[in-house]
């Protein structure tokens, strides 16, 4: 299968969409949804969210042979920034020849919280509350009895006192299994349902109740080993100097924000693509940055002498979706989908996290071997010259020549279209 994909890049869309057709892994509806690059309809997108005046495009692509768990997977991506999806096909390729990513799903529950103040006593109501956890899962469970009949449901409670700026909070954390769903509007009716409870166990005032987008009960791992040859002629010196730059991430508040900004070109892109909230990803793993205390770089990179491999790892809350929202209204979101082969919420929590380990390889391999400008100029040179004027016509020719000038820049892809106008 690897060699249908080698050069998929340089070849044009018909072409690409032949190779994905030869690979079978979409239904010809679906192939059909893509040659006939059929997008969101303006009714359906006007019932989705409020005031619509359009619809808004991004560009759809794909990185291929990507191993996670010994399968293969052709990971869609909507991105608008020019060499992030070769950077995560360049160090997918390579993952792909050192065995793959391999994941593991330390568990998918979502957590909720209801925030309660005004409480004279918050050691006994803090006991009240623990004495009637079965009651208040019950009541829980009853707000949403659909859910129960999947085979999820309320699992937990634990409680917390927090004190801030003088006031006393009593804070109540649900815990749900919340199975395919991402769960928002379930834990939201859930907790909204324990408030009256709440109240009146612990003789105090219910401030809120909503999920919480710190997704720590669904951590997910991944891992790859790459033997120092796989990452070229100086594998073993770029190896130790990824090691460097990860310990460097851990180090500098302003490295880290960069170096997880790197992760998150390819974790948004495939969110978005598989039709989930970003927002809420995003709010989760940049929490879960700060976790010890310090906003930290979220990867972990280091060298195993003996072996001879660069070790990789991330773990990262991943409570992504397979149904519910926009999953089942996009037409591209199904394409996304079904190239994935519609997988289930962990197993995209997996590809997921694998693809921001391997968005974040390919960054560090660049800054630390020949800089980040070399390959990721190269690239943005087409955007370049569209702003400057190219059209289909000219962009290859002008592109080539952009590539060559000292100053790739605006002003020069400017001066170059000017002579292919003229
Ligand atoms: P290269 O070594 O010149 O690539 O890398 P190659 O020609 O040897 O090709 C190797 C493979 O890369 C190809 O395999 C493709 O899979 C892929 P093949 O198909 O030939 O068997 N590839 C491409 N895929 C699609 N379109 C292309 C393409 N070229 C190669 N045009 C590359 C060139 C740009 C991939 C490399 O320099 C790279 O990975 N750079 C990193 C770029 C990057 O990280 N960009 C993200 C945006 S910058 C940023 O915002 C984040 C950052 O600040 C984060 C941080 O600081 O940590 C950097």
């Amino acid at each position: 299968m690897e060699k249908i994909w080698s050069g998929f890049y340089k070849k044009n869309i018909n072409e690409r969409l032949e190779v994905i057709e030869q690979a079978d892994i979409l239904s010809e509806e679906y192939l059909s949804v893509l040659r006939n690059n059929e997008v969101l309809d303006f009714d359906m997108a006007n019932n989705m969210v409020e005031n619509v005046i359009g619809t808004f495009s991004l560009p759809f692509s794909v990185v291929p042979n990507f191993i996670v768990d010994n399968k293969e997977y052709v990971v869609p991506f909507i991105t608008e920034e020019p060499s992030v999806v070769a950077a995560c096909s360049n160090a997918g390729k390579i993952v792909a020849k050192s065995g793959g990513f391999k994941t593991e799903v330390l568990d998918r529950k979502m957590i909720g919280h209801v925030a309660l103040y005004n409480i004279a006593n918050t050691v006994e109501a803090v006991e009240r509350i623990l004495q009637s956890k079965d009651l208040l899962l019950k009541t829980a469970d009853e707000a949403y009895p659909s859910i129960v009949a999947r085979g999820g449901g309320a699992r937990d409670i634990e409680v917390k006192v927090l004190s801030e700026d003088g006031t006393d909070f009593v804070v109540v954390y649900l815990i749900v299994d919340t199975l395919e769903a991402m769960g928002a509007n379930m834990l939201n009716t859930m907790l909204e349902a324990l408030k009256f409870s709440l109240e009146s166990l612990t003789e105090g005032v219910a401030l809120m109740a909503i999920l919480s987008n710190y997704a720590t009960r669904s951590l997910v791992t991944a891992k790859c080993a790459i033997p120092f040859e796989n990452l070229g002629e100086n594998g073993e010196y770029l190896a130790k100097r990824i090691e460097l730059a990860s310990k460097f991430a851990k180090a500098d508040v302003y490295r880290a924000a960069t170096h997880n900004k790197g992760i998150f070109n390819g974790i948004d892109s495939v969110v978005i693509a598989s039709g989930n909230d970003w927002r809420a990803i995003e709010a989760s793993c940049q929490s879960y940055a700060a976790k010890d205390g310090k906003y930290q770089g979220l990867s972990t990179w280091r060298c195993d002498e003996e072996a001879k491999m660069l070790i990789g790892g991330i773990t990262l809350p991943m409570p992504v979706a397979s149904v519910g929202g926009s999953i089942g209204i996009n037409p591209t979101v199904k394409v996304a989908r079904g190239l994935l082969n519609n997988p289930d919420a962990k197993t995209l929590a997996s590809i997921l996290v694998s693809v921001g380990l391997a968005q974040n390889l390919a960054a560090l391999k660049a800054l630390v071997g020949d800089g980040i400008q070399k390959g990721h100029m190269k690239l943005h040179a087409k955007s370049l010259a569209i702003l400057a004027g190219a059209t289909n016509d000219n962009i290859e020719l002008i592109v080539e020549e952009l590539r060559k000038e000292k100053h790739m820049n605006l002003a020069s892809a400017k001066k170059i279209v000017e002579k292919y106008n003229k």
